[in-house]
């Protein structure tokens, strides 16, 4: 077929073979490392449609280098940061994420990383990784319980309320805030109260973000916002890096105005902020939301899906523009 797909990352084959068995031949990266940006400006030249992964800056320079064939850009991730939506929009270009594939998944993350922090579990396995000793005792290690404390999400979508879910079933109670009221959108049994995202930092015992990373999220969460959260609260990040302004956090952790820190996203990924490295109240993870292979490859097949759609000028399955 004359439909020219160019896969910018190595994905999983099912997506590749779902491209294939409809009849297409698609142009695909196999390396886990990502391409230099010069290699991907010259592997889209021509491309009719991209499958792209978030560690590709899909930009203004690069759509030029594609051409003005280019039908459509999807991207496996339900986040599009990656992505200057208006600029695609603007040359007539779809865009497509893969919401859905992967909630539960990263709503796993989310309630790891709370248990991880609040118990302190990381800190707890690197003492037997270090081979110290240590001894059983009444007072030694204590941790954060969950149970009748207060999870405030921000962003209540599909991930937020998966999370909610979860930390219901903990015995946690839950508080959101969102740019609209979704109350009755929502599961009732998760009887989640619509607040302020101020009165959320003031009322959480433990604030978790699932909001998208757009301008309007940049830094939403700065030295301002932690200062509002409780001493004995942590924030928990499973969204995207830029929304906390990381040395803010940094300098809140320092001053004791919060308890600890989740992550699993940053703001400069792959770099994480030095400050945050020799913490012990504070649990990395290197982006793995979504990294399980069954949901790799549902996001992948998504991905392929809303390209064939698109070949075939069908509606796209998960647009966003
Ligand atoms: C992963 O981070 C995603 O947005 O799907």
């Amino acid at each position: 077929m004359s439909f020219r797909i160019v896969v910018t990352g190595k994905i999983p084959n099912a997506g590749l073979d779902l491209l294939r068995n409809a009849g297409f031949s698609p142009i695909a990266w196999n390396n886990d490392q990502p391409m230099t940006r010069s290699e991907l400006l010259n592997a889209v030249v021509s491309a009719d449609a991209l499958i792209t992964l978030i560690t590709e800056k899909v930009d203004e320079e690069l759509l030029v280098a594609a051409g003005s064939q280019l039908r459509a850009v999807c991207n496996v991730a339900v986040g599009f940061n990656n992505i200057d939506i208006s600029a695609c929009t603007a040359r007539g270009v779809r865009v497509t994420n893969t919401p859905g594939v992967l909630t539960d998944a990263t709503a796993d993350i989310a309630m790891a990383l709370i248990l991880m922090v609040t118990r302190r579990l990381g800190e707890g396995e690197r003492v037997i990784r270090s081979e110290d000793a240590w001894q059983w005792g009444m007072h030694y290690m204590l941790g954060a319980g969950i149970q009748k404390r207060q999870l405030g999400i921000i962003g209540m979508g599909a991930i937020g309320a998966a999370t909610a879910r979860r930390a219901k079933a903990f015995g946690m109670s839950v508080a959101y805030s969102s740019r609209r009221d979704v109350t009755g959108e929502i599961d009732r049994g998760l009887d989640a109260k619509h607040l302020s995202l101020d009165d959320l930092l003031l009322t959480s015992d433990i604030v978790s973000i699932h909001c998208p990373s757009n301008e309007s999220t940049h830094h939403l969460i700065g030295a301002e916002q932690l200062r509002k959260m409780k001493k004995s609260a942590f924030l928990i990040n499973t969204a995207r890096g830029p929304i906390v302004d990381e040395q803010a956090l940094v300098e809140a952790l320092e001053a004791g105005e919060i308890a600890g820190a989740g992550l699993d996203v940053f703001e400069f990924e792959p770099k994480v902020n030095f400050g945050l490295l020799n913490r012990q109240n504070v649990v990395l993870i290197p982006h793995l939301g979504s990294a399980t292979a069954e949901t790799r490859a549902a996001m992948a097949t998504l991905a392929a899906s809303n390209a064939i759609a698109i070949a075939n000028n069908q509606h796209p399955i998960t647009p966003v523009n």
